[in-house]
């Protein structure tokens, strides 16, 4: 006769991220609504709960990515947050540690370490010994070695982010490894849809359909945007021409099309990405000194490509009325996007440009403070 009332000896725990899978009692993964990791280092490997866990702590810190406006005391205002957050890593320092160029990202976390009160050093790879022969690895480590609580990488290495977080025991987050991984740029592109989709609450995009249109194999903001977005719910299509769009792309879990005029009527927002010609190899005719060439061999010409792949203010208006246009910049205005377009009322690129100092300040401060 039994003397207990317990109910069947669990077996299996499931992850959120993946419902079919089990793994055996007692090997439970770790929560996966919590955020415990000291290194953000794409969004690949996260799952929906720890990926939604950094964009509500944005949510929370979204009034302090704007002007606080004329200065108040009173608790409950943004500056009584700022005031607040101001402290959250004082003492701790920030290295911008880039090895290739950067404006617009390198200033956003730049903003987002100060809001902490963190103290922020930029090394660029033109002035570092790296330049001299010294590896990445070598370069972290003595970087780290100043007493540096985070580092910021971007370099041209896939992997080279990962590569770092395994040699420092300070943080590593990601601000763009080669062709890999965006994840900074994947959140803030998330966060900007859900707001314009009314999903700040629960952060939940299902039912929702966003088309990433243009240089998928060579950008690694697509490959953060298919993570982060699928794993949100909402559904992902990849346009572009076969060479820069190719159906093997389907594995990441979106689909792929080569036709734009098709898809744009169906989708909820559109992502435009540059043709980034300076992953493409050496170009036939040497660009004039100080502008980027534009040729690729993935694309017969920019005015073709333009023509089937560009959004111009009359395709946009095709567009369902809610849907909007994205795009992480730099915009080869007149290529992927048109001036009215990219300034027009469908437009939240620079609602993308404020979203990236709160999802920065979310990343950074649960990375640091994660391995405090
Ligand atoms: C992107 C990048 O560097 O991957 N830009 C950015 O982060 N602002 C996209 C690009 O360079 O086209």
């Amino acid at each position: 006769m039994s003397t207990t009332s317990r109910g069947p000896a669990p077996t299996v725990a499931s992850r959120e991220d993946a419902p079919g899978l089990v793994v055996p009692a007692g090997v439970v993964p770790p929560p996966t609504d919590r955020w415990t990791s000291r290194h953000l280092l794409g969004l690949g490997t996260l799952s929906p709960g720890e990926i939604r866990a950094v964009l509500r702590r944005a949510r929370e810190l979204a009034p302090l990515s704007a002007s606080l406006g004329p200065r108040d005391d009173n608790p409950d205002t943004p500056w009584a947050l700022a005031r607040r957050e101001g402290q959250r890593l004082a003492g701790r320092v920030v290295a911008n540690l880039f090895f290739e160029d950067s404006t617009r990202t390198r200033t956003s976390f730049t903003v987002a370490a100060r809001r902490l009160g963190a103290e922020v050093v930029d090394l660029f790879v033109i002035a570092s010994s790296v330049s001299k022969g010294e590896t990445l690895i070598d370069t972290a480590k003595n970087v780290e070695a100043t007493g540096v609580d985070a580092l910021v990488v971007r370099a041209r290495q896939a992997g080279a982010a990962a590569l770092l977080a395994d040699h420092v025991r300070c943080s590593v987050v990601n601000a763009g490894d080669g062709g890999h991984e965006h994840p900074t740029q994947g959140l803030l592109d998330a966060y900007t849809i859900a707001e314009a989709h009314g999903r700040l609450d629960a952060f939940d995009l299902a039912g929702l359909r966003v088309a990433i249109v243009g240089d998928i194999v060579a950008s690694r903001v697509a490959r953060s945007n298919i993570a982060g977005l699928t794993r949100l719910g909402a559904e992902v299509v990849c346009v572009g021409p076969p060479a820069l769009a190719p159906r093997s792309l389907e594995v990441l879990g979106c689909r792929v099309s080569h036709d734009l005029d098709e898809v744009l009527p169906t989708v909820d927002a559109v992502m435009m990405l540059r043709i980034q010609f300076e992953r493409h190899g050496t170009p036939a005719v040497a660009p004039l000194p100080g502008a980027a060439p534009k040729r690729s061999a993935a694309i017969a010409s920019v005015r073709e490509y333009r023509t089937f792949y560009g959004l111009s203010e009359e395709r946009a208006e095709r567009m369902k009325p809610s849907a909007v246009v994205i795009h992480p910049g730099p915009i080869n205005r007149g290529i992927e996007l048109d001036h009215a377009v990219a300034d027009g009322p469908r437009s939240v690129v620079l609602r993308q440009v404020r979203h990236g100092v709160a999802v920065r300040m979310a990343a950074l401060s649960m990375c640091v403070l994660a391995s405090a």
